[in-house]
């Protein structure tokens, strides 16, 4: 893009400033108008508690405990999740289950408890009800691991929707993490955080919440033992939690706490207990495998808002290649669209992209395109006709169809919570694959709308199909996006069934990780903003969503060539590896921040190309487990309250520690270890944990540590698979699972198990298989011999 190119995109989207400003002034006004005769007015409210019990009816897997204003239905579920709902709420309908909700265990039984109380006993889990209503969820040994109080609700004297409030203690030693994406985590300290998808519209640092990602998804980690709480409701709300406080001598615990006060919506809740890795096993089961990305997205990806043209695409492509990079995917933004309407093309500036696409392809690079959700409202718009009379466009309460401000102009919104809807949006994305384009990104989907002032999202009136059941935005806005990412996955996965399909989405819910990953939205330029990144990948991947990254560099300014290169570093170990800026930012190409970084650069990106079977290993384990890619350093020993509290380190996978460089011009820094004995990978020193231990950090490099004993894929020098072994600690042994890159189909190839261990003066490597314990088929390099 030469300057005048960047002038013209620049002003294109400031675009008639006037204009565009004077729009988003009407909006904010429309939508002011549209709730006020839309939403009944909140009249005078009656409180109402449980009150005390009266009666209890045993049922499969649990049961229903009468309460004399109201009713509690608990079901431990043959997954050992325990489901329990208010009021006669039910699982279903709900947007986060993958498919039906699981069948009840028929051996656990609703019994009498004493005082009055009831209880379930199942196999790894009691949940214990008193007579006000107070829940209690207690280990197999009786230790409790939360307590939630009898529920409270206010109801609306003239009917319609209460609002409810949960209140809920954990242990003193408690840390919570989860909550969606959070960009002050992972460790969630006290404070109170909204529950309502939100585009922050500037660059968003560690301070800003909520995100485009919230959840009502709560990761609980104490000595006791590990739970996760879903309170399954997609309306409005906040959770204030507090960490508690242990008595010291001999003072009380304090315990903590989580609030969570629901604008609306059934008082719902699932819960799972165990290690973390069972936990996230019973949340995938419960919600959804990931989808597994294809190779390609596993490698790098680099994106630009304002490329501008076709020749600035080829340019920026010769650039990796004139510099040594690999790269694998190029994103296209907005600025590619004619006038910024979707599934369009600005023919004078890319005239030809399926040529490009093609020969983008032939280098190995693959095209994905920005898709938003808002159609512009004009007459002529080829989808706007087609949606209008498809009837597509979200309506508000009067029956007028609901118009918004987005890049286009005004524009309305397709109703993607009605399957018909998702079937329509879908077939445009033929458009899409006919342009050559390899996979989506989908943008703008909380959903926006500019307004200048107020939410800057639909009316709360808007109405919705949900699915047949009909609601409004106030319970469809935190779904939107995960309605979206449906379609779109529906809709490519009908265009090419042979292939897996690929996207990601800014927004989404519980349950999203069905469809694809997502990305950390506009992370501001800064060392704060990189420590978001990192918060943003762990609590998403505690969360169920274990496919996400940064934008390398940040969003907005330009860093200095330091903070992208430890930006880059940490992102080349992140499931989503993209470089990507705003359009008024500062380049973000390596070799825009001289010879140094470029250097280093191209060694993180090499390493990236080496571990490339690792992360496929990890996709194919995440889809099959649950466990993201990214854990936190507590995932294999969460009673380690050192390990709790560390936020700047990673494991990626069982075998790997990654421990970031996320200060300027540090030259030292501090690694906690887990359990057992670490290698640097660059040394190959040997390091013994539990505890810390202080590293050099040159800038060639940010510490990575291996497991002793651990058995990774890695690309070899000829493309092919090799074994990388990390000599076990003596008398130890070891092991690691391969999973062999099916392709893009959906394949599912078995994961190899491979063991090593000492055998006289060697480390031996046996894949452990159907036929007992035989020599690996790839070549084998054993490391860590011989230091430490
Ligand atoms: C907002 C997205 O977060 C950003 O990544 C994108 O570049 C702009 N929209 C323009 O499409």
């Amino acid at each position: 893009m030469d300057g005048r190119d960047l002038v013209r995109s620049v002003k294109a989207v400031s675009s008639g400033g006037a204009v565009q400003g004077l729009r988003t002034v009407r909006a904010a006004w429309r939508r002011r108008r549209t709730d006020a005769t839309g939403l009944p007015r909140r009249g005078a409210e009656r409180a109402r508690v449980p009150g005390l019990v009266q009666s209890a009816e045993p049922g499969p897997g649990g049961g229903v405990v009468r309460f004399a204003r109201t009713e509690l239905r608990i079901t431990v579920a043959v997954n050992g999740a325990v489901f329990w709902g208010w009021d006669g709420a039910e699982p279903e309908p709900s947007y986060a289950l993958a498919g039906r909700c699981p069948e009840p265990d028929p051996r656990a039984v609703l019994e009498p408890d004493k005082d009055g109380g009831w209880r379930v006993v199942a196999e790894r889990v009691t949940v214990v009800v008193s007579r006000h209503g107070a829940i209690e969820v207690r280990t197999p040994g009786g230790v409790t691991l939360r307590r939630d109080l009898p529920p409270r609700w206010w109801e609306p004297a003239e009917g319609g929707a209460a609002r409810w409030m949960q209140r809920s203690e954990v242990a003193a030693d408690a840390r919570f993490f989860g909550l969606g994406g959070r960009a002050a985590g992972p460790r969630l300290r006290d404070g109170t955080y909204r529950l309502w998808n939100t585009d922050p519209g500037r660059p968003f640092g560690p301070g800003d919440d909520p995100l485009y990602i919230t959840m009502p998804v709560q990761m609980v980690v104490a000595d006791a033992g590990t739970h996760l709480t879903f309170l399954d409701t997609s309306w409005d709300g906040t959770v204030t939690l507090r960490e508690g406080e242990e008595g010291a001598g001999s003072g009380h615990d304090r315990a903590g706490t989580s609030e969570m006060r629901m604008d609306g919506g059934p008082l719902r809740c699932w819960v799972m207990v165990g290690a973390p890795a069972r936990v996230l096993l019973v949340w995938a089961s419960l919600t959804g495998a990931p989808a597994v990305p294809p190779a390609w997205a596993l490698g790098h990806h680099h994106a630009r808002w304002g490329f501008g043209s076709e020749q600035e695409v080829r340019r920026i492509v010769a650039g990796y290649q004139e510099h040594g990079l690999p790269l694998d995917a190029v994103h296209l933004d907005i600025d590619h669209y004619d006038a910024h309407r979707v599934f369009t093309v600005d023919r004078e500036r890319f005239p030809k992209l399926p040529l490009l696409a093609e020969e983008l392809g032939r280098q190995g690079v693959r095209l994905v395109s920005i898709v938003d959700p808002a159609v512009r409202a004009e007459p002529g718009d080829p989808v706007f006709d087609s949606g209008s009379a498809e009837d597509a466009f979200v309506r508000d309460a009067s029956g007028r169809v609901v118009e918004g401000v987005v890049w286009p102009g005004e524009v309305v919104y397709p109703d993607f919570t009605h399957a018909r809807v998702r079937r329509w949006w879908g077939r445009f994305l033929e458009e899409r694959r006919a342009q050559g384009f390899a996979g989506l990104w989908l943008d703008m989907n909380e959903p926006v709308s500019f307004t200048a002032f107020g939410e800057k999202t639909l009316p709360r009136s808007a109405r919705h199909a949900l699915e047949g059941r009909g609601g409004d935005h106030r319970e469809a806005h935190n779904v939107y996006a995960l309605c979206m990412a449906r379609a779109g996955y529906e809709g490519l996965r009908n265009l090419t069934p042979e292939e897996r399909p690929f996207l990601f989405s800014r927004s989404g819910w519980v349950g999203m990780q069905r469809y694809g990953g997502t990305w950390s939205g506009d992370v501001a330029t800064g060392w704060p903003g990189l420590r978001a990144s990192l918060s943003l990948v762990l609590g998403l991947g505690l969360c169920g969503v274990p496919y996400s990254g940064p934008d390398v560099g940040g969003f907005d300014g330009s860093p200095s060539p330091e903070l992208y290169l430890r930006w880059f570093q940490l992102a080349s170990y992140l499931p989503l590896f993209r470089t990507h800026a705003s359009i008024r930012a500062g380049r973000r190409e390596p070799w825009e921040f001289g010879d140094d970084v470029l250097g280093h650069a191209r060694v993180a990106l090499a390493e990236r190309r080496r571990l490339l079977p690792y992360f496929v290993t990890l996709a194919h384990l995440a889809r099959r487990t649950g466990a993201p890619y990214v854990r936190p350093l507590w995932w294999g020993a969460p009673e380690d309250r050192a390990l709790r509290d560390c936020e700047d380190a990673f494991l990626l996978g069982d075998s790997l520690l990654v421990a970031p460089v996320l200060d300027p011009g540090a030259e030292r820094r501090t690694v906690l270890l887990p359990r057992g004995r670490w290698y640097d990978t660059a040394t190959e020193e040997a390091h013994q944990g539990p505890g810390p231990v202080v590293v050099d950090v040159s800038k060639a490099r940010i510490p990575v540590f291996a497991r002793a004993g651990a058995v990774l894929p890695v690309r070899g020098e000829d493309g092919g698979l090799e074994l990388e072994v990390w000599a076990p600690a003596r008398g130890r042994s070891g092991g690691g699972l391969v999973v062999p890159d099916p392709g893009d189909g959906w394949d599912e190839p078995e994961a190899e198990r491979y063991v090593t261990r000492w055998k006289g003066r060697r480390v031996v490597v046996r894949r452990d298989g159907g036929e007992g314990r035989t020599e690996p088929v790839y070549p084998v390099r054993v490391r860590g011999l011989g230091r430490g």
